[in-house]
């Protein structure tokens, strides 16, 4: 693995670095008021081709690596949780499938406005029964003549109201576990897609997740990703590459809170010098820069597998597993570092430390990381 990042991984990350700061610092706090949708910045990031970072450009995207994504993703975290949620989910969840699982005709059907922003993307995976236990789906598809008619509950879904395309996932022989499951591609614009409400959340409340209900959703027959019965591990690929995503924004977020300690320790002034000056302080300030140097370093490395089309699904559940509880511990520490005024609105971390608690929860828990990852440490033995 290379450690020196390329021309191309040093553009990505600057531009995005630049349109955080101008654009996302702002954002980033007024949807945690309003929770409101940050559709702008999203478009703009449609523009400036962040909407399809990994997809080729023969399809409209700006053809970069999974390093450059994960860079992307980190600097838009470190401003808004939200916002880097919505560009993760949008690219690794619903692009990817399409792209890596796909036939042409619908690569060319949806990658190129999906690239664009024109069209946003959704995963529906989890149902209100089926969380860790992603087989356990109860939605249900029906071959009708050239359609696939779909009926079911999904939960949690991270764009589920904004979305135009949404990956969905159902049962076609309930009587064959997780081979029976498949997966499809559906238009949301279609009679049947209803989403019945979005949660109230603690964090990344500028990203929606939604309660969606399917009835008698039709769906072409030439929108099955792959073949009938080929849709659970089509989600566990798809998952492999979302969680090098969703380590990504763990990482941001983690370098937002140690970023905001540094400047506040430096400032703060107790017993006649700055807090920075004490050893206490001090320790917080190495462990929160190594665990997220560390985690990075493990990112990349899930990233670089996965562009050489090796398998990554331990190192990504790895980097995950690491880099979300690096994240909830620099967040944690860096209350602690601010003391009362961390624990108020008045400063950025109480955020960071609501927005870091997803990452060890979605996109399968930090239990679900130690069991993928325990499965392949004992399989190498
Ligand atoms: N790639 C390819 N195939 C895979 C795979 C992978 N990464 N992981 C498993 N498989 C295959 C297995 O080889 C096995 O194949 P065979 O049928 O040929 O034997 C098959 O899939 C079943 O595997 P398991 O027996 O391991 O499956 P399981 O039912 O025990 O589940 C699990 C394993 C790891 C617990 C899985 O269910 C899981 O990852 N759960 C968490 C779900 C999750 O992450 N949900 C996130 C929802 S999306 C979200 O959160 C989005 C958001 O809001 C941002």
């Amino acid at each position: 693995m290379d450690l020196e990042l390329s021309e191309n991984q040093r553009a990505a990350r600057d531009t995005a670095r630049r349109f955080a700061r101008e654009r996302l610092s702002t954002v980033g706090v007024e949807v945690d008021r309003t929770h409101g949708f940050p559709a702008a910045a999203v478009a703009e990031l449609g523009r400036l081709g962040m909407m399809g970072i990994f997809i080729p450009e023969q399809y409209g995207g700006a053809g970069l690596d999974h390093v450059s994504y994960s860079l992307v993703i980190e600097e838009l975290a470190v401003e808004c949780a939200s916002t880097a949620v919505i560009v993760s989910a949008h690219s690794s969840l619903a692009s990817w499938p399409i792209l890596g699982l796909g036939t042409e005709e619908q690569r060319k059907r949806y990658l190129p406005k999906m690239a664009a922003g024109e069209w946003i993307g959704c995963f529906a995976l989890t149902e209100p029964q089926a969380g860790s236990d992603a087989a356990g789906q109860r939605t249900r598809a029906v071959r009708d003549g050239d359609s696939y008619v779909i009926n079911g509950t999904k939960n949690f879904i991270t764009n589920g109201p904004e979305a135009a395309v949404a990956v969905v996932f159902a049962n076609t022989d309930p009587s064959a576990g997780h081979r029976g499951i498949s997966a499809f591609i559906a238009e949301t614009a279609h009679p049947g897609y209803q989403v019945v409400r979005i949660e109230e959340k603690m964090g990344i409340c500028g990203s929606h997740s939604a309660q969606l209900s399917f009835s008698d959703l039709r769906v072409p027959r030439n929108n099955l990703i792959g073949k009938e019965g080929d849709g659970f591990k089509a989600a566990m690929k798809t998952l492999d590459g979302g969680r090098i995503g969703i380590a990504s924004q763990a990482i941001g977020i983690g370098r937002a809170s140690l970023e905001a300690s540094l400047r506040y320790a430096q400032e703060r002034q107790s017993f006649g010098k700055p807090i920075a000056g004490y050893q206490a302080i001090q320790w917080k300030l190495a462990d929160m820069a190594v665990e997220i140097d560390a985690a990075r370093l493990l990112t990349h490395r899930a990233a670089t597998l996965k562009d050489a089309g090796r398998p990554c699904t331990a190192q990504s559940a790895m980097a995950k597993l690491f880099a979300a509880e690096a994240a909830m511990k620099a967040a944690t520490e860096a209350i602690q570092v601010h003391g009362g005024y961390g624990y108020t609105k008045e400063f950025k971390v109480e955020r960071y430390f609501r927005d870091a608690k997803i990452t060890e929860i979605y996109e399968g828990t930090s239990e679900i990381q130690r069991l993928v990852i325990s499965s392949h440490v004992l399989e190498d033995r």
